[in-house]
This record gives C-alpha cells, sequence and structure tokens, in this order.
C-alpha cells in the first residue's frame, strides 16, 4: 500500500479555498491512503464559538467531507483529515477517514490543547481500527501523541498504519512518534501544517515536518518545516502485524496488564 502525508498551509475561515487547495495537490494520485492536517479545511485559531458555529459541519454530510468523498472514490484513495465537526449543537475537533469506497468513519479528538478547551468538547469514544483495502487504520489527533495509551490502544484494536493530523506548535512530536512507532511496531503518518496564523494579538507558527515512520521507527519521508509537500510512500503494511522483538519477545504476548492497574484509574 502507498501511504503519505499532504503538508498545507490552510488560511482561516476560507473552507472552500483550503479544500480546492487540497484537491489540486492530490491530483493525479490513486491507490494510496493519504493524511492531511488538523482543522485542515477551516485553520486553527478560533477566536470565539461564534467562528465555531460558522465553520463547523458534520462529519457525513458536510462540505468538506462531501468533496473529498468524491476525491477518495474517483481516485481510490483513502483520506484522513481533521474538521470542525458539529454534531448536535456540539462542536469537535475531529479526524475523519473516508475509504476508498466511499465508507466513512470519524474520530472526536479526547485530548485536547491548550485553547482548544475553551471551543471544543473532547471526543468520548474509544479508539478503533477500520478496515480499508490491505490493511487497518487507527485516527489520532495531535496533541494525542503526548498520550501513548492512545497509540497502544490502537495498536492493539488492530491498526497498522496510524494516522495522525496534526497543527503542531511544540518541538517533540515528529521525535515522540518514532518512539510511538516502535513501541506498537506500527506505521505512522504524521500530517502537519505550516505557516503563522495570527488572529488578533494571538499567533502560532506551525512547525511542519510531516513524516511517515516504519514499525522500526526509521523515518522514511520527512518534509520541510517552510513548504506544502505530498509525500506517499510503498510500504508493506503487514509489517506491522509482526510484533516480535526478539525470537524471546512478542510486543503485545509480553505484556502485563494486570500490573498496569493505575492506567484504569479515574483521572483528575
Ligand atoms: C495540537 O494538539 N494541535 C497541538
Amino acid at each position: 500500500m502507498k501511504i503519505g502525508f499532504l503538508q498545507l498551509r490552510p488560511q482561516f475561515g476560507r473552507v472552500k479555498e483550503n479544500v480546492r487547495a487540497a484537491k489540486s495537490m492530490l491530483v493525479g494520485l490513486t491507490d494510496a491512503t493519504v493524511v492531511l492536517p488538523e482543522l485542515f479545511n477551516t485553520g486553527y485559531l478560533f477566536r470565539n464559538m461564534e467562528e465555531v458555529r460558522d465553520l463547523a459541519e458534520s462529519a457525513t454530510t458536510g462540505y468538506t467531507v462531501t468533496e473529498l468523498k468524491k476525491v477518495a472514490v474517483a481516485q481510490q484513495l483513502n483520506l484522513v483529515f481533521g474538521i470542525a465537526e458539529a454534531k448536535n449543537k456540539k462542536y469537535f475537533n475531529s479526524s475523519v477517514l473516508i475509504t476508498s469506497k466511499g465508507k466513512i468513519e470519524s474520530y472526536q479528538k479526547a485530548h485536547l490543547f491548550d485553547r482548544e478547551k475553551l471551543f471544543f468538547q473532547p471526543g468520548t469514544r474509544s479508539f478503533n481500527a477500520y478496515p480499508v483495502e490491505g490493511g487497518k487504520i487507527g485516527m489520532m489527533i495531535c496533541f494525542d501523541w503526548f498520550f501513548p495509551e492512545v497509540s497502544r490502544v490502537l495498536a492493539l484494536e488492530g491498526a497498522q498504519v496510524i494516522c495522525h493530523p496534526s497543527n503542531l506548535v511544540l518541538p517533540w512530536c515528529q521525535d515522540a512518534m518514532r518512539t510511538r512507532s516502535l513501541e506498537n511496531k506500527v506505521f505512522t503518518v504524521t500530517a502537519n501544517r505550516i505557516g503563522l496564523e495570527k488572529r488578533g494579538n494571538i499567533s502560532l507558527t506551525f512547525t511542519g515536518k510531516s513524516q511517515i515512520v516504519t514499525p522500526k521507527g526509521e523515518v522514511l519521508a520527512q518534509a520541510s518545516e517552510r513548504s506544502e509537500s505530498l509525500k506517499v510512500v510503498e510500504v508493506d503494511l503487514n509489517e506491522a502485524l509482526d510484533k516480535t522483538v526478539t525470537p524471546n519477545n512478542d510486543l503485545f504476548k509480553d505484556r502485563k496488564p494486570a500490573l498496569y492497574k493505575s492506567i484504569l484509574r479515574k483521572a483528575g
């Protein structure tokens, strides 16, 4: 399977332009799984709930999903991308998977970062792996990387590639994702955005360096900090089914869940 990322520079609030830019960069690509950034269609720095309400959309029938579904089916792509989701008058920072067959799945970000807590509800659905042609895909969003339980659960659910739409502003994630890949023996694709976003007196610079990592923790491809780019590589997803570490160690069989009780203790 070909897996990869589309690193973009979204413009705040310009959903149609952002979707059009993504579609134009995907022209000619077929038979691949491609990850786009978190909130790629809206931009990141919301200033108030009114903006969230204006820009959020349904994760099944909204403009962005409808447009990208046409691309996924026509070009035989599995597309994973971040949107602001509106559902039952609640708002989520969500990731959508549209398979090459047009099936839609979504994940609502569980671990909200900083000011995201002002605007979005944390997701409460557990982490799942979804079948696509040739393997199983899991989704997590940006700051979820700080919680290693997320990628571990996705791997235990059978994800062979973890798709990771991101809007990274801290410097550690790209290195940490090599460990997330290695400790779970899965592929990871982190799709970050680039550019400076300035809204009122708040501004953020996003760090780019989107990357594809193997189950051995090797970086197969990495984008620059400053350019939009599409990068896709051919991988054998079956590599992620092999959890052996040495002839005497299997990553999953050697786990000792009975010793991990404090993980399930209520947080806070
Ligand atoms: C982040 O979760 N967008 C840093």
